[in-house]
């Protein structure tokens, strides 16, 4: 029945292309199209009409320059809908470094390339003015995040997640009842996402998706082209470092006693500037409480030259 359903919707779509201004290209590959959308009113339409001939939708958000992280994302949309869309959109409002919002690297024909490979049917690729008809200034956030925004990205981005929030927001209301698939490479937009659905009410069920690494265990990122050859050599020792936190964690070492020697650990090599290494709980991202060994995470971030970096491992 879903077959049927989406080849007939697929049929329209590309009767539609020849009258309708929304969709600008088509492409086939393997007998799949990926049909990218610029505009929410043609996105809406268009899943409306999906949601209504009964199939499911899957949405991965994503700021584009795509890796085997994101396509994992479109994977497991594939698994449990019927439909999946990806968004492109480098969100202005969430980079507090006016540098990396101009270096962020936009890779439009490879990412639409790596989003058909991946089995992903709807590409958003919106403008800013669609997204922000109002421009994009600041706003008061809209939503109570209970402290999550607080520490750790929060703390040393300030506005970043008010960003996110706004965005993702939206996204979700364009998108409209779907399951969303979110990487736990960020694990604390991932947790205030969930919140903000949750708080708000929206038709969406947050999906957690686990960090796709490199072989040497670098967590795949849309920054890693941008560290110089020396410093792409070196930046496994972030995991590393939270490996061994892993490791002295399971013995019977204190949350302090872990985070000290995971820095000293990192002290050794001076071109990765550690900017917060955390152990906290995984769902209010507070500090662990004393002697608290369950539900717990690790995250760090750090600074390789000009680029920063974030990890994160589960500890139990
Ligand atoms: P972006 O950094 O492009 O990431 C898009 C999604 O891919 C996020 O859910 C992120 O956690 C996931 N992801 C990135 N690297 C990953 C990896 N190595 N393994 C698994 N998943 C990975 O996150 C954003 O964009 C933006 O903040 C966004 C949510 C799109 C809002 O603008």
């Amino acid at each position: 029945m879903c077959g049927i359903a989406k080849l007939r919707f697929f049929f329209d779509s590309i009767k539609e292309r020849l009258s309708f201004g929304g969709f600008y290209a088509i492409a086939f590959l393997k007998s799949f199209v990926l049909i990218v959308v610029t505009t929410i009113s043609a996105l809406r339409a268009k899943l409306d009409e999906a949601r209504q001939q009964g199939l499911r939708v899957g949405f991965a958000p994503t700021m584009g320059a795509l890796h085997r992280g994101h396509a994992s994302l479109v994977h497991y949309a594939r698994e449990s809908v019927d439909l999946v869309v990806a968004s492109i959109f480098v969100n202005p409002t969430q980079f507090n470094d006016a540098s990396d919002l101009k270096n962020y690297p936009r890779t439009f024909d490879a990412d639409r390339a790596l989003l058909l490979e991946a089995g992903c049917d709807i590409l958003f690729f919106p403008e800013v003015n669609e997204m922000y008809p109002e421009g994009t200034a600041e706003q008061t956030p809209v939503v109570d995040l209970g402290g999550l925004d607080l520490p750790m990205e929060g703390a040393s981005r300030p506005g970043h997640f008010a960003g996110v929030v706004r965005i993702v927001h939206k996204l979700f209301e364009a998108v409209g009842p779907c399951r969303a698939f979110f990487g736990q490479k960020d694990f604390q937009q991932l947790a205030i996402v969930r919140r903000m659905t949750r708080e708000l009410a929206l038709p969406v069920e947050v999906v957690g998706c686990p960090i796709v690494r490199e072989a040497d265990g670098l967590a795949m990122s849309s920054r890693n082209v941008r560290l110089t050859a020396e410093e792409r050599l070196i930046a496994p020792l972030l995991y590393a470092s939270l490996l061994l936190v892993q490791e002295l964690w399971a013995g019977e070492w204190s949350a302090a006693e872990v985070r000290g020697r995971a820095l000293d650990f990192l002290a050794k090599e001076p071109r990765i500037e550690p900017i917060y290494l955390e152990l906290v709980d995984a769902d209010t991202l507070l500090p662990l409480r004393e002697g608290q060994k369950k539900n717990a995470v690790a995250c760090i971030a750090a600074r390789l030259g000009v680029i920063r970096l974030i990890d994160n491992v589960v500890l139990g």
